[in-house]
């Protein structure tokens, strides 16, 4: 297997690593959350700004860490979809400069397919077919992996993705940014069944409802009029624990049900969980009662490889170029691109 010097600058962490054999050498993480919580979410600008300053001393972290040289790398890889412009620019134009001073092959990288390769890290056998449920700051996708750089799209969100939904309600509840995490600490001392919120149905033109799509906004519509309900009960005691238990109760509820559904009715036994959100301690509590229930295996990658990282777009780098995929010197960012067009990024000289 091939090894790759992958960079991750889609949003807000800059991220280098070294993989080969579906192993770390090393992966660095330089997070950015301290300069973008003053503003409760991440601001564009000051995201490539950040990048610019930290992307070489994590290249050079890399190496020292993976005691590893210029010689041993076969192809240097970057994020270059879908992510925010100005952020992507920044490790797009390392990795392309990079490869060409080393005359290395350069493979630009869907981030959603970074976030379904980190299950390959942490299970070194796990191959396609597959589900994989993303859930991430930005995205909610059901993906039926069927080879490297083939996808099928199952299942989506109508509006918000998980993660902004955590991130919206612990914003409305006062409880900073990201929320995710900060959610799923005090829900572990709240009670889950206090409050019965909406689990986000889409509704068919033809009646019923979509197995496999979510809507989250209706749910974040509810936790807002519940707050607002509840301050005026008592304005200075709002069992902000048992809000959040309730909340996060109900998207895990909602995405296992629909991840359960999905797995079953595409006869796919095996379900990968990947993003951000993939990190949050009911959904997978959830997940690992219902797929023991169905005779499913499922598996959730460490989390220090469910959020953003490099190592997880080395790793699909891999993988590509061990198939002869490389990208060429024209390839550009993008802010949005739909995972079943990764092959796009390939041998389009
Ligand atoms: O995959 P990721 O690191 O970045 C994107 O590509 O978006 O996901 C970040 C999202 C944020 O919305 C954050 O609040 C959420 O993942 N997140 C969590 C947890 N840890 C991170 N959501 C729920 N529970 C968690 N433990
Ligand atoms: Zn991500």
């Amino acid at each position: 297997m091939k090894t790759i010097l992958g960079i991750e600058t889609s949003c807000d962490e800059t991220a280098v690593a070294i993989v080969k054999n579906r192993q770390i050498y090393s992966s660095i993480v330089a997070s950015q959350i301290d300069l973008h919580k003053r503003y409760g979410g991440v601001v564009p600008e000051e995201a490539s700004r950040q990048h610019l300053l930290t992307i070489n001393p994590c290249i050079e972290e890399a190496f020292k860490t993976a005691k590893l040289t210029w010689n041993d790398i076969d192809g240097i890889a970057a994020t270059v979809a879908p992510g925010l412009i100005g952020a992507l620019m920044v490790g797009e134009t390392a990795a392309k400069t990079l490869a060409m001073i080393y005359q290395k092959p350069f493979l630009g990288i869907h981030h959603l397919e970074g976030h379904i390769y980190a299950t390959y890290l942490s299970q070194s056998n796990w191959n396609p077919p597959f589900l994989c449920l993303l859930v991430s700051g930005g995205h909610t996708s059901l993906i039926h992996v069927k080879d490297c750089g083939i996808y099928e799209q199952l299942g989506s969100t109508r509006d918000d993705a998980a993660g902004e939904a955590f991130d919206k309600v612990a914003r409305l509840l006062n409880l900073g940014y990201p929320g995710g995490p900060i959610i799923d600490k005090l829900a572990k001392t709240g009670n889950p069944k206090r409050f019965k919120l909406p689990e986000g149905k889409v509704s068919l033109p033809q009646g019923g409802y979509h197995p496999y799509d979510s809507s989250f906004s209706g749910l974040k519509t509810a936790v807002l009029r519940l707050v607002e309900k509840l301050k005026q009960e008592n304005p200075n005691q709002l069992p902000i624990a048992d809000l959040a238990a309730s909340f996060q109760e109900t998207v895990a509820r909602s995405l296992t049900k629909k991840t359960i559904t999905c797995a079953l009715d595409h006869n796919l036994t095996h379900i990968a969980i990947g993003g951000g959100v993939a990190a949050n301690s009911g959904l997978r509590n959830h997940l690992q009662e219902a797929a023991k229930e169905h005779n499913l295996t499922v598996h959730f990658p460490p989390l220090n490889l469910c959020t953003d990282n490099a190592a997880m777009i080395a790793c699909a780098a891999a993988e590509h170029l061990e198939k002869g995929h490389v990208s060429s010197w024209n390839l550009g960012v993008q802010s949005r691109l739909p995972i079943t067009e990764v092959m796009e990024l390939y041998n389009n000289e």
